[in-house]
């Protein structure tokens, strides 16, 4: 397993768009193993590959509540439904928090890691942690959602949070995916 540094907010990486993987090969199948390993030693419940500065179409979802775990490989949305409001994070921009609407149920098309394309259905978390990773690929950040009087607070504190503390990257320690 690979536990990989994940790039903060203000790393230029989080706001290039991914460009299409042309073939799922040993490099993405190690990729997606990362984007696994890394969630999980973070404790989140879906990464995005430029979040460990890699920009191609690639996330993972796990949300830990008996659902399977997705892989987006070149996803697309194909169906959304509904609205719902709900606090959303994001593993780039720790200790910040804000609700942002998204839709309720979505069905997606992706690229399996055998390379052949199946449907994915989600709703609630699920839905909403795979639409946060795919905005990721496109370089779009929850803040991006909020107003912006909101954004403006919710960006002072991270500032406030990360003074003293140099660089964009946060190593991620891989214990806590033995525990
Ligand atoms: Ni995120």
């Amino acid at each position: 397993m690979s536990v990989r540094p994940i790039h903060l907010l203000g790393s230029p990486v989080l706001r290039e768009r991914a460009a299409e993987v042309e073939q799922v090969d040993a490099d993405v199948r190690t990729l997606v193993q990362d984007l696994f390993d890394t969630m999980r030693a973070d404790k989140g419940v879906g990464l995005a590959a430029n979040q460990i500065g890699v920009a191609r179409r690639v996330a993972v979802v796990d949300t830990n509540d008996g659902e399977p775990p997705v892989v987006l490989i070149n996803a697309t949305v194909l169906e959304r439904e509904g609205r719902a409001l709900q606090e959303e994070g994001c593993l780039s921009i720790p200790d910040v928090y804000a609700d942002v609407q998204r839709a309720y149920r979505v069905v997606v098309e992706t690229t399996t890691l055998a390379g052949g394309r199946e449907r994915v259905e989600a709703t609630e978390l699920r839905a909403r942690a795979i639409l946060h990773e795919l905005d990721h690929l496109d370089g779009v950040l929850f803040l991006d959602h909020v107003s912006p009087l909101k954004r403006r607070l919710l960006l002072n504190k991270w500032h406030r949070l990360r003074r003293g503390k140099p660089g964009l990257l946060k190593e991620v320690s891989a214990a806590a995916v033995e525990e």
